[in-house]
């Protein structure tokens, strides 16, 4: 591995770059107007939503939201990592990548020394398993035949305290390596004084279950005991190579095994995905003994957009799958579906599909209750609907979630199911629950007080459309006068709008795939790509740039009082307000309002 690519190469690259080239090669495109369309190569279709535009640089999927530059395309379509990726498009260009700092950097020499560790302690672990009749009696015992212990790296970290040590660990950097892997501890102050310094083997007596990074390096373990013994799964600690709440245990074995992957199931442990794969479900994926976090969620979708999550029946099970259910609500867009399948009492994917097979465990899969079903289910079941005051707690517990989802079709439909469980007209309820009323509704009777998020919401999509302006026409952001006022209002979205602007204008030609490219680490990227894929008119950097430059005196206009609002609401609630302060809040909530 080598130094980090320059920015400003990766710019020179989207430049020298075309996109329809690139997509072209690999998917038919037609010509439609000034932009090229196709069926769409990542969901399947008859009739073609997957367009092109060669002005912007970038492509979109009005079917299933994909969507993103040449590099992306890349990346999803035919599975490389970014360097990869850049490597492709360089190739294609005549071009020789380069590396900052010059020569391959240490501190990647030092991370392939890791990965080259764990690999031959992997390969002990598995020389261990077949001179092991007890570990392979377990895994027998446990309906695991020897091509499904192979096909995971399926090993056994023998007992003793030392074996890894020793073998590993002649030198000094050898110990240093092994303490960096995880696979050694240091022992105690205590146990130094009385036995001197040393180290001893963090895994002993288990069975090992490698973890696989999505190129198929070994980037952790997880032990099991044997027999009884605490804990049952210990796992290797955070490392520079293993981050336990990124990977997904599982997800390479399934890449190897299938072509194309359909759908992903997510279960709880690494014994459910083994067990899966033998009985033929080779799309299961593991977290590894912590809550599903976004950034599984941002790989699981980069894979498939039908993801299955599968709980316990018991409390612990439903307490995780509605912790999972939080975490999901800004992935649930259209064109994915995420579903959640409870087990019954006592069962795990594990001894389910070893008691009923493959077909009975997949419809259930094909059963499992969407999202927007078990989130209604599971809040009418906290209120009684059958009152006036239980319907309006349902919509007041609804409410924060459902601020949580992306805009569009999917969160209407949702609005759409909740305004029928509290029997209200829908756009009465995305009234009341802040969302705004979709267009061309008729206006439900005014609320009394206007509810926080819809200020805020009201405030965000004015921001949005600010932004995808600039994205889209970076050429446009030379009208702003002060983007700098806009950090006034402490707002993220704000923020990102004034950053936007200042790096377009300091560059005056950067295309929307460049300024979007520039975003790709930064957690605000995805939204960035979304943006610049809308479809709005093309009205030319002038007239964008007008319209833009008004945007921004608007929002810097709000954002003083906007922040003051802010501050009064948030003392109301805590501290309570002098009169003089009521009298201001009074006053600010009364002012005219530019529409969002
Ligand atoms: P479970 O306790 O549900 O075990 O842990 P399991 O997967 O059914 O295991 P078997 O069938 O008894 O072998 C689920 C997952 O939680 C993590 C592991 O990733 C495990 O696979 N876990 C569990 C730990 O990390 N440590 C533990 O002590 C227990
Ligand atoms: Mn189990």
């Amino acid at each position: 591995m080598a130094g980090r690519i320059p920015r400003a190469f990766i710019d020179e690259l989207i430049a020298r770059t075309d996109i329809v080239e690139v997509i072209g090669s690999r998917v038919p495109l037609k010509k439609a107007g000034r932009e090229w369309k196709a069926c769409c190569p990542f969901h399947g279709e008859k009739t073609p939503s997957f367009t092109v535009s060669q002005q912007k640089q970038f492509y979109h999927c009005f079917g299933c939201g994909v969507h993103g530059t040449a590099l992306t395309f890349l990346m999803e379509h035919d599975r490389l990592s970014f360097p990869d990726a850049v490597e492709d498009l360089a190739g294609r260009a005549g071009l020789e990548v380069p590396r900052e700092g010059g020569g391959p950097d240490p501190r990647d020499r030092q991370l392939d020394d890791l990965y080259a560790l764990n690999a031959n302690v992997d390969q002990h672990f598995r020389d261990a398993l077949r001179d092991s009749e007890r570990a392979k009696e377990y895994l027998k015992g446990r309906g695991l035949v020897g091509e499904t212990a192979a096909r995971y790296h399926l090993g056994y970290a023998p007992p003793g305290w030392d074996a890894v040590l020793k073998k590993f660990g002649a030198t000094d950097a050898g110990r240093q390596a092994l303490l960096a892997a995880g696979l050694i501890i240091e022992r105690s102050a205590d146990a130094q004084k009385s036995s001197g310094p040393g180290y001893y083997d963090r895994f002993r007596d288990r069975v090992m279950f490698p973890i696989r990074d999505s190129r198929g390096r070994v980037v952790g373990f997880g032990g099991r005991v044997i027999d009884q013994g605490e804990p049952k799964y210990l796992n290797s600690p955070e490392t520079v190579l293993f981050h336990k709440g990124r990977e997904l245990y599982g997800l390479y074995e399934a890449r190897q095994q299938l072509r194309n992957i359909a759908r992903l199931l997510v279960v709880e442990g690494y014994m459910d995905v083994v067990r899966l794969a033998q009985a033929g479900i080779h799309y299961a994926v593991a977290t590894l003994g912590t809550a599903t976090t976004p950034e599984h969620l941002s790989r699981l979708f980069r894979v498939t957009g039908d993801v299955v999550f599968a709980f316990d029946g018991d409390r612990a099970g439903r307490q995780a799958a509605w912790r999972a259910l939080e975490t999901c609500l800004p992935f649930a867009k259209e064109g994915r579906q995420l579903k959640f399948l409870f087990l019954p009492d006592g069962h795990d994917p594990d001894t389910l599909v070893a008691a009923e097979g493959r077909e009975a465990f997949e419809a259930r899969l094909d059963e499992a209750l969407p999202l927007s079903e078990y989130l209604v289910r599971h809040l009418s079941a906290e209120v009684d609907l059958g009152s006036v005051d239980g319907r309006a707690k349902l919509a007041e517990l609804a409410r924060p979630l459902l601020a949580r989802l992306p805009e569009g079709v999917y969160r209407e439909l949702l609005v759409d199911r909740l305004a029928r469980e509290v029997r209200m007209p829908a756009p009465r309820l995305a009234g009341l629950l802040g969302l705004g009323a979709p267009a061309g509704a008729a206006p439900g009777p005014a609320a009394p007080v206007r509810p926080r998020t819809a200020r805020l919401s009201g405030r965000g999509s004015l921001a949005s459309q600010a932004i995808a302006r600039v994205v889209q026409q970076p050429a446009a952001a030379r009208e702003v006068r002060h983007p700098e006022g806009l950090r006034l209002a402490g707002d993220r979205a704000l923020d990102v709008l004034a950053e936007l602007i200042e790096m377009a204008q300091s560059e005056p030609h950067l295309s929307s795939a460049q300024l979007v490219e520039r975003w790709r680490d930064r957690p605000e990227h995805e939204r960035l790509a979304e943006l610049a894929a809308l479809p709005l008119p093309d009205l030319g950097a002038e007239a964008t740039g007008r319209e833009l430059a008004a945007a921004v005196e608007r929002l810097t206009a709000q954002a003083g009082p906007e922040r003051r609002l802010d501050e009064l609401i948030e003392k109301a609630a805590n501290e309570g307000l002098s009169d003089e302060e009521k009298q201001e809040l009074r006053e600010l909530q009364a002012r005219p309002r530019a529409p969002g």
